[in-house]
């Protein structure tokens, strides 16, 4: 039976509840990036809280310039655009805080506990589940768009992975040992993400920055993080008030990383 896009995006649209999010949702059966979309959309003056979803991507994009593996039937491709009416510096909570919604999302469904790696990929097992990709774009005068963009491996299994990503990738069904419902899994994430964008809106980032780091086994551990073309050790141990990374170097002095990749040793 061909994949009902259209009664998928009704029963979304019909049971979100929502203040910021969901003011139009597009549910697409192909597209070559639900970030490139939403982007379009902004620059056509779109309203804020536009969801757009793909049950496939041929262009989907992760961070670091890399591709983002998205076939039909098992994985979620969703992008939100928020305008919100912030200062630059302040943009990088909505990164956070769609962080924090998407693990929230995780681990009401995960049997198994998910954590956050900074700055937002979500592990279970120190595999990959779930990668965020936000994008800010100055607007008119000094207005700023984001573009959140989310994939989540929901039923893959281990052979469906490309090879590459074989041994880094999971996905809830592999973790779970049986199959989830992807609707249930966007709904859940638009109203954690509509709460979060709240909140953050009316009491500002500490709260943010709360939730992510208990959300997080990172802090007391020792990680490798690559900056540029530098590749630096230390122990993580805790997030600043702007959601950089800081960690303590041998010689006992603090590093503060606003951007990098952790590499991935167990950690
Ligand atoms: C990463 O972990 O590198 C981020 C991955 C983000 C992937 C999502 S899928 C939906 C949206 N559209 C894209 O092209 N990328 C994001």
């Amino acid at each position: 039976m061909p994949y009902d896009y259209e009664s998928d995006a009704a029963i979304v649209k019909d049971h979100l509840n929502c203040v910021h999010i969901g003011s139009e949702i597009l549910f697409l059966p192909e597209i070559d990036s639900t970030n490139n979309l939403a982007k379009k959309h902004s620059k056509n003056d779109a309203q804020e809280g536009l969801v757009i979803i793909a049950e496939s991507q041929t262009g989907g994009r992760g961070r670091m310039g890399r591709s983002w593996h998205s076939p039909p039937e098992t994985g979620i491709y969703l992008s939100i655009l928020l305008k919100p009416n912030l200062k630059p510096d302040h943009l990088s909570f909505i990164t956070l805080l769609a962080g924090v919604s998407a693990i929230l999302t995780i681990n009401e469904i995960s049997h198994q506990r998910a954590n956050l790696k900074w700055p937002n990929d979500i592990l279970i097992n120190y595999k990959k589940v779930c990668g965020l990709l936000c994008e800010m774009t100055q607007e008119k005068g000094d207005s700023f768009s984001v573009v959140i963009g989310i994939g989540i491996n929901v039923n893959q299994l281990p052979g469906q992975f490309p090879k590459d990503l074989k041994k880094t990738a999971t996905s809830l069904k592999i973790t779970n040992g049986s199959p989830v419902n992807r609707l249930t899994v966007i709904q859940s994430f638009l109203t954690n993400l509509d709460r979060e964008y709240h909140s953050f809106l009316n009491k500002g980032g500490n709260s943010v920055i709360k939730k992510w780091c208990l959300n997080t086994n990172l802090f007391g551990k020792v990680i490798s993080i690559k900056h540029g073309t530098n590749i630096i050790q230390g122990t993580a141990i805790r997030l600043d008030e702007l959601g950089r990374l800081v960690l303590l170097m041998d010689n006992g002095h603090e590093e503060v990383f606003d951007s990098g990749e952790i590499i991935l040793n167990k950690y």
